[in-house]
């Protein structure tokens, strides 16, 4: 990267917001090793936006034109992981009723991003150490190796020199990957990033939503965000800048606002779990009334998607024309009733509890509602990390990885 006008030009294309320059040196770093074909480890928290780096190496090397792939390794449930990489042949298991080519054949002159990496089960860490290392890998049920030129990117949320250490992870693998390590630093050390990318979200959120005006922190309310911890990070960070968007009546956000939030300065982000709604007032009156929000703005989320479907469908009205309706309007639903607007002043957050409780009470949700509701509240509590959010639904990471791509969640 020669100048930081070409490192702006690059953080724009992806839309990366920040100034720090761990952030910047990452960035660059992937600019630079791009063109080989060394392997590139990412590492970081959760939610610090490590999914961006491999798709700047795939761009910025040869390999652009060619298949870029990438995979959650924690989302593929581990009995088909391996016939899912590398493919399987014909009659290979009982359900294998034609042949399968599997990523490493199917990225052949391309990247494979391996996505949460550290999930990976041992059978299938070594089967990934054969292919860095020869080039060559088997199918489930064959014994003829084949040959595949892929570049490998993949990233962890995991300590992987602790998961060495419990046996859960291979050493020589862990070497393999890491050729290049890089390192992207959690928000709480990025100063004055949050700010800037608070601003960043709250005009993204009022553009998708067509909300008149965007929210804005008072500079008392910058200093809070700016000294909160941010345990899930840049994720958390943008929830929670969305769900102000949408449920606050004012567009002035104050410390008191960020509070019912649990954002305060000297909210301990190493304790995990924060209590929703704050430390301050009752607990109980608090939780339920953001319990209430969120599935409020679930229940809007999910009836405008159905609407969209009816529209696709029927290419018919929108559901703000709807007698009765109090829900907002997506921007693309509205395109075509600029009459009937609803303002955000109507959204889920500002109707009353009465309101919601209807909602609730309504028979349009059902049980898979009332479970993507769970998994969001828990998702929610816990910074928007997913294994602490598996932990208190007591399911496994895997299944609610599942779980968020079959309702989709947009973490
Ligand atoms: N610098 C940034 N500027 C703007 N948006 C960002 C930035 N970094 C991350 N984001 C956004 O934050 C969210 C979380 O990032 P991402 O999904 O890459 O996290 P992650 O590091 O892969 O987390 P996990 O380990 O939990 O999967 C994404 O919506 C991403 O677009
Ligand atoms: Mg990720």
């Amino acid at each position: 990267m020669s100048t930081s006008s070409d490192m702006q030009a690059l953080m724009n294309r992806y839309g990366i917001v920040g100034r720090n320059d761990a952030l910047r040196e990452a960035l660059a770093t992937a600019v630079l090793v791009a063109p080989t074909d060394l392997s590139v480890l990412i590492q970081g928290e959760s939610g610090v936006g490590k999914e961006v780096i491999p798709r700047i190496i795939h761009d910025h090397s040869r390999r652009r034109g060619k298949t870029y792939i990438a995979i959650n390794c924690g989302a593929i449930p581990e009995g088909t992981i391996d016939s899912e990489l590398f493919g399987h042949e014909k009659g290979a298991f009982t359900s294998a009723i034609g042949e399968h080519e599997g990523f490493f054949g199917a990225a052949n002159g391309g990247t494979l991003f391996l996505d949460e990496v550290g999930e990976l089960p041992l059978s299938t860490q070594a089967r990934l150490l054969r292919v860095l290392e020869t080039g060559e890998y088997l199918r489930v049920g064959s014994s003829t190796p084949r040959q595949t030129n892929v570049r490998i990117v993949a990233a962890t949320n995991v300590d992987i020199p602790n998961a060495i250490k419990q046996g859960r992870f291979r050493e020589d693998l862990y070497y393999r990957l890491s050729t290049i390590n890089i390192k992207m630093p959690p928000l709480r050390k990025r100063q004055g990033d949050a700010v800037l990318l608070f601003k960043k979200f709250a005009l993204d959120t009022a553009d998708r939503y067509n909300i008149p005006e965007p929210i804005r922190l008072t500079p008392e309310a910058e200093q809070v965000v700016n000294a909160y911890k941010w345990p899930g990070n840049i994720r958390q960070l943008r929830n929670i800048t969305e769900q102000l968007s949408i449920l606050s009546e004012s567009r002035s956000i104050t410390p008191e606002v960020l509070a019912k939030y649990g954002i305060t300065p000297n909210s301990d982000a190493d304790t995990g779990i924060a209590t929703i709604g704050g430390s301050s007032g009752t607990a109980s009156q608090h939780d339920y009334e953001q319990e209430i929000k969120i599935l409020a703005h679930a229940v809007f989320e999910l009836r405008s998607e159905v609407q969209e479907l009816k529209e696709k469908l029927q290419g018919g009205h929108a559901w703000n024309e709807q007698q009765g309706s109090q829900l907002p309007v997506p921007v693309q639903s509205q395109k075509n009733t600029p009459a009937s607007h609803t303002p955000y002043h109507s959204l889920p957050g500002s109707m009353d509890i009465a309101t919601a409780e209807e909602i609730v009470d309504d028979d349009t949700l059902n049980i898979g509602d009332m479970e993507k509701r769970n998994i969001l509240l828990a998702l929610q509590r816990n910074h928007y990390k997913r294994k602490l959010a598996a932990d208190e639904l007591g399911i496994s990471e895997r299944t609610l990885y599942r779980k968020i791509k079959a309702y989709g969640i947009d973490e």
